[in-house]
């Protein structure tokens, strides 16, 4: 597995991040130690948890098996969601975030979070009181970058500004879902992230094991684990997007999920978060990192997925002047 750089920021990560959102509930310590353990065989240095995942034990777990080896790997957590059942346990507001940081340290084992990320927009807390926090946070050395998560363009693009303005440091990454069955942030999200030069990292990127082609079309997921109800939404072109993953991975000798994050691989500045509730998992996944895809083979891929460009998305061309990115 290859280093890369976190968006613009100096930080070296590994090319995939490992997701423990599944540590402490569908894997447990023994089942998150083999899979960090295979994760951390095959080069990656990147993890991703959150203070809300499994109530807490994917952190403490997460900082328990990394131990001794902190120094050699880069850690995200993120903040918003409900700790409690007080109005001040959640949010994105002063005393929530200084509290929560707090928490996620001793929780991780750890005197430093590499990237801490707003888990979602908070429409009840002054965005001014927010970033004035992560500030702070920032300055005392308890957070080394700061990043968000589930936000919009327009949140995005008001964030980085009022941080600028006030000279404080900027949100280096956003990490939404991204996948090949889950485009839409090309639209809008995705180019706001670039023009203020931040990492992504892609959550989802298997779209929670659908594209590792173990569903199948007509047939009801019922039963068939977590995500049953979600896999018996998928809307056709869900399901063409498979078919196309799955003869890209025939041709290609390789596994359907090894084509799904190699697709995101070739994206710039694109980091997928692979999740895993088994260690075996991860071979499909890690595979991607040997997997370049033909230009042809993401042509396909690109145009069974591509996401519908209404207005005012349709209105991107200038007539008679070349296309610039
Ligand atoms: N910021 C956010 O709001 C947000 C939201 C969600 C997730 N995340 C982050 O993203 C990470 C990854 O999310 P995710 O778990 O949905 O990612 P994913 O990589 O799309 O899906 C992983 C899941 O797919 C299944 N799977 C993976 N490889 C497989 C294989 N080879 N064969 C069969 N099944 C396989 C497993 O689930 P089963 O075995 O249960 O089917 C596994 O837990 C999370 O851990 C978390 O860090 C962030």
């Amino acid at each position: 597995m290859q280093q890369v750089y976190l968006g613009t920021t100096g930080l070296a990560v590994s090319e995939l991040c490992l997701g423990t959102m599944t540590f402490g509930g569908a894997a447990d310590r023994d089942t998150s130690r083999a899979i960090v353990e295979r994760f951390r065989a095959a080069g990656g240095t990147f993890f991703d948890t959150a203070d809300v995942y499994t109530g807490g034990r994917s952190e403490t777990i997460l900082g328990e098996l990394l131990g001794d080896d902190r120094d050699d790997v880069v850690i995200a957590t993120k903040a918003f969601g409900a700790m409690g059942e007080g109005p001040n346990d959640r949010s994105n507001s002063r005393r929530h975030l200084v509290r929560a940081v707090d928490e996620s340290l001793r929780r991780l084992d750890t005197d430093w979070i590499d990237l801490y990320q707003l888990h979602r927009w908070d429409p009840t807390t002054p965005i001014d009181e927010t970033l004035s926090t992560l500030e702070d946070l920032v300055r005392s050395g308890k957070v080394l970058h700061v990043g968000v998560s589930n936000w919009l363009g327009w949140q995005i693009e008001r964030g980085v500004r009022l941080q600028e303005a006030a000279g404080y440091d900027r949100f280096v990454a956003l990490q939404p879902q991204y996948s090949l069955v889950e485009r839409r942030i090309e639209l809008e999200t995705l180019p706001a992230a670039a023009a203020n030069g931040m990492g992504v990292l892609a959550w989802s990127p298997l779209a929670a094991g659908f594209l590792t082609g173990k569903y199948e079309r007509g047939q009801s997921a019922e039963g068939q684990g977590r995500f049953a109800e979600w896999v018996d939404g998928m809307p056709e072109q869900g399901w063409d997007t498979l078919d196309a993953v799955r003869d890209a991975a025939k041709s290609l000798d390789a596994e359907p999920a090894a084509v799904a994050i190699s697709w995101l691989l070739a994206k710039p500045d694109v980091i997928p978060i692979v999740g895993a509730t088994r260690p075996d998992q991860l071979d499909a996944t890690l595979a991607a990192c040997d997997l370049d895809l033909d230009g042809e083979t993401v042509r396909v891929l690109d145009d069974v997925s591509a996401p519908d460009r209404g207005y005012p998305y349709d209105f991107g061309a200038v007539e008679g002047r070349p296309p610039r990115d």
